[in-house]
């Protein structure tokens, strides 16, 4: 038996003993998603946690969106494998910083994509995520002026989609604003038959030649879907795990990265601070657990939930 049989087997155990699930995004190393009881986009995940028996919930993420699950389901213990899993957006959008930036707009609303913190939540009318931000974007009357936050290439796209004037929060993924359009070109001219299958977090140049722009679970649709056989994926490299069981017969190729051509970059270290070996000791000693105060909570629930509601 190697280590990761040894792991999950041991997880597998203490998941029915104890009456917990784990849920992991799709940027989750391999043997993660492998033990996971659920694997999803940002959203679904949410959903997930949201609507679950299981007393404990290990969320095999990042911080901001283990904190989310803890809002929604308050009574839960949510357990997060490595308590130092940050996201770039999430951290680089402080409440001090974003109540000054807030302060100059006194008549916009304030729209924030889920990779932030509760604080930020808290000072928001909406959250959204990747897969439904058009989807809310639309259903706030236009004459209302909006704040977008954190992601400026998440908003910009938005903006272009629905014709709006958002004021962007000037916050980048550090994975997805790493890709080359260079060379993605010289792959395109490689494998001109490929489709390209970009996340929204991405630049406005990678994003005008993608033939699918979407959340995690949108690409994974998306590529499952369609007829094509080739395809350049512009995301976190995680993602061709499941794909790779379910359309073994595709071809999958990692869009590359300005520093290196090797998928390697492509990799988000916050995401991949976990490990297998984290996730048995965190469900074994039932920490590190997500504690969010209460006051705090209940302010955030409430754009989380009308998010929950039109989506
Ligand atoms: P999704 O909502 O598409 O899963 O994205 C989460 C994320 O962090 C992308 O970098
Ligand atoms: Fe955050 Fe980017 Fe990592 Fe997603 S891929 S968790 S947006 S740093």
């Amino acid at each position: 038996m190697n280590t990761n049989s040894f792991y999950s087997s041991k997880i597998e155990e203490l998941k029915k003993n104890k009456n917990a699930i784990v849920l992991a995004h799709y940027y989750q190393e391999d043997a993660i998603q492998d033990v996971a009881d659920f694997v999803g986009d940002s959203l679904e995940l949410a959903k997930k946690a949201a609507q679950t028996d299981a007393d404990i919930i290990v969320f095999a993420g990042v911080y901001f969106m283990a904190e989310t699950a803890k809002i929604l389901n308050p009574s839960k213990k949510v357990l997060l494998p490595d308590p130092l899993a940050g996201c770039s957006l999430a951290d680089g959008c402080l409440p001090k910083d974003f109540a000054a930036f807030k302060a100059k707009y006194p008549n916009h609303k304030v729209v924030t994509y889920i990779n932030t913190s509760a604080a930020i939540k808290a000072m928001s009318d909406y959250v959204c995520t990747s897969s439904n931000a058009e989807k809310i974007i639309r259903s706030i009357p236009e004459d209302q002026p909006l704040i977008f936050a954190p992601d400026k290439n998440l908003g910009a796209y938005l903006n272009k989609i629905t014709g709006r004037n958002m004021v962007l929060w000037e916050g980048t993924c550090i994975v997805h604003e790493a890709f080359s359009l260079e060379k993605l070109i010289e792959l395109c001219l490689e494998y001109p038959e490929a489709k390209i299958v970009a996340h929204p977090e991405s630049e406005d140049p990678i994003l005008r030649i993608a033939h699918c722009i979407g959340s995690t679970s949108q690409m994974r649709n998306y590529i499952k879907n369609s007829s094509a056989d080739t395809f350049i994926v512009a995301t976190e490299v995680g993602i061709l795990h499941q794909l790779s069981k379910e359309v073994p017969h595709k071809k999958l190729l990692p869009a590359p990265s300005r520093e290196d051509n090797s998928c390697a970059c492509s990799e988000c270290a916050f995401m991949k601070m976990n490990t297998l070996e984290k996730v048995f000791h965190c469900l074994h000693n039932e920490t590190p657990e997500i504690k969010v105060d209460s006051s705090l909570s209940k302010q955030a629930l409430i754009p989380i939930e009308k998010m929950m509601q039109l989506s």
